[in-house]
């Protein structure tokens, strides 16, 4: 397939990634049309609002660079058909989860929506189109979108005999929080694909800001298997640096000693050794256990269960700071005033999906707890629905607190969850003088300096720290 000038870009789903990556795009191709379709009607709604500070994401700079380009030449709506049929590349964008009925629950993604997307391409794409895998998906699965673009008998025939299709992997390398510099500044994009003309079409975009030796080509199935293996490589280091916070509270050893002195070896690097509350966000869990999943089905069950540990781990680390809270404050919570400082699954987004905050509450709440949750993004609807979600037989009460000193307001424990910059620092003189005694600061995100509390009858517990 000749090489085609690219005027017109869709993508489906207008989420955490279709959004900040098609207004980036969008801000460095001003010659590009770039629509973002989504079925999610109000979510589009939101994107179109005229009001900046109620785009559905929170992203530093995300809003900036929507001012600038809507309705120039970025366009958000649920016209799904036109959008498709007028692209000369269609990115699929859809959400990818993992698998929670039939063969492969809680293991395997569910492909569902990267189907339905599929088959809307191949109903709606006139002439040649070439469909970018943006989502993050099982090695293999281009076959199967191949296929189902090939097909022709879902497809109304009607205006069809000339189209063709050219299927790539991109997978996205953002991560929350820091997306809009990490779209604009990439380690390297990842291009994988077997049309080189088409390849060539989609390094012409982004070689538009991304230097040229960042720019990866490599075969489909490197590609798809590539970002999996990413995303279990980064969180297999989380896991790692959080089993030795257990060790080092136990042993007497620091681990922000213990993680600065092993960083300083380049072989190993300083970044991704911060111990925490354990990895959240939709990605890392899902994505290990889908290479779980594709171990096993390959035949591999000694590589499965090798992987499937970074996961368990990440349970177990949340589930030893909420023993642990409960051993301090004298085996029961029960009608005690926790604040929860922190419920996105880190600092700058506000997103919760798989938010350690959401276990470590529930299982507060279950024990009868009282909580006040404090976060500078997420909306109190949100944290309802997080609730609503999570099996557990709720014997507490929460609130939505409006600021930290309303969430702290006679708590006899503040939990800190997430590191959001305006935990940092804290006038610990005056906050102490809210809450009861005796009472306690338990800090999984070591945000809190020994020194800040030193004048307060407050006990601190900080993640990592042996005593
Ligand atoms: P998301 O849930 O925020 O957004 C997906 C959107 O797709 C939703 O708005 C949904 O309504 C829409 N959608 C689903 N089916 C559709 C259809 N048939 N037609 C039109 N719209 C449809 O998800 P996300 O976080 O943006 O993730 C998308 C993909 O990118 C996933 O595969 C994810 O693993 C991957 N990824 C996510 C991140 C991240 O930080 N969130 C980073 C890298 C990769
Ligand atoms: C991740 C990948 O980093 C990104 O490349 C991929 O595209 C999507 O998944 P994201 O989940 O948005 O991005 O954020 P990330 O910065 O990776 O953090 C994930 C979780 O790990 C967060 O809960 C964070 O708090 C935690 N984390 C991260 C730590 O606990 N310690 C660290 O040192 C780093």
């Amino acid at each position: 397939m000749n090489s085609k000038t690219i005027r017109k870009i869709c993508c489906i789903g207008a989420g955490y990634v279709g959004g900040p990556t098609m207004s980036v795009i969008a801000d460095k191709c001003p010659d590009l049309e770039v629509r973002v379709v989504d079925i999610n009607k109000s979510r589009i709604a939101a994107w179109n609002d005229n009001d900046l500070s109620n785009i559905p994401i929170f992203e530093p700079g995300l809003a900036q660079i929507v001012a600038r380009t809507r309705g120039r030449n970025l366009f958000f709506s649920s016209e799904m058909e036109e959008a498709i049929a007028n692209a000369d590349m269609v990115f699929i964008s859809v959400n990818t989860p993992t698998k929670t009925k039939g063969l492969g629950a809680g293991q395997a993604s569910d492909l569902r929506w990267v189907e339905a997307s599929a088959r809307q391409v191949a109903e709606f794409a006139r002439g040649h189109t070439i469909v970018v895998e943006k989502s993050t998906l099982p090695v293999r699965t281009a076959q199967a979108i191949k296929e189902i673009l090939m097909s022709t008998k879902n497809v109304d025939q009607k205006n069809k005999s000339d189209s063709t299709f050219s299927v790539l992997s991109n997978p996205e390398f953002l991560a929350e929080g820091t997306a809009i510099n990490d779209l604009e500044e990439p380690d390297r994009v990842l291009i994988g694909g077997e049309d080189s003309d088409a390849i060539n079409d989609l390094v012409e975009i982004y070689s538009r800001w991304v230097p040229i030796n960042k720019i990866i080509c490599t075969n489909l199935w490197s590609s798809e298997l590539s970002k999996l293996v990413a995303n279990a490589f980064l969180a297999q280091r989380i896991s790692s640096i959080n089993s030795i916070s257990a060790f080092c509270e136990s042993s007497g050893a620091d681990i922000q000693e213990v993680a600065n002195a092993i960083g300083t070896d380049k072989r190993i690097g300083n970044q991704f050794l911060n111990a925490g509350p354990g990895f959240g966000g939709s990605c890392f869990k899902k994505d290990i256990l889908n290479l779980v999943y594709l171990s096993g089905y390959f035949g591999l069950p000694e590589v499965a269960d090798y992987w499937e540990q970074v996961v368990l781990m990440n349970t177990w680390q949340q589930d030893r700071i909420y023993r642990i809270v409960l051993q301090k404050l004298f085996g029961t919570v029960n009608g005690k005033n926790i604040a929860i400082l922190g419920f996105s699954f880190k600092a700058n987004t506000n997103d919760t999906r798989e938010s350690p905050a959401i276990r470590i509450s529930c299982d507060l709440l279950e024990e009868g707890a009282s909580l006040a949750v404090y976060d500078p993004k997420v909306s109190i609807e949100r944290i309802r629905e997080d609730f609503d979600n999570y099996s557990f037989e709720n014997q507490g009460k929460w609130k939505k607190a409006n600021s930290i000193p309303d969430a702290l307001k006679n708590a006899d424990a503040v939990l800190i969850i997430t590191n959001w910059a305006e935990f940092y620092g804290l006038d610990w003189d005056y906050l102490a003088t809210l809450m009861r005694s005796p009472s306690w600061i338990f800090d999984t995100r070591s945000v809190v300096n020994r020194n800040e509390i030193k004048n307060t009858d407050l006990n601190l517990w900080k993640l990592g720290e042996g005593s």
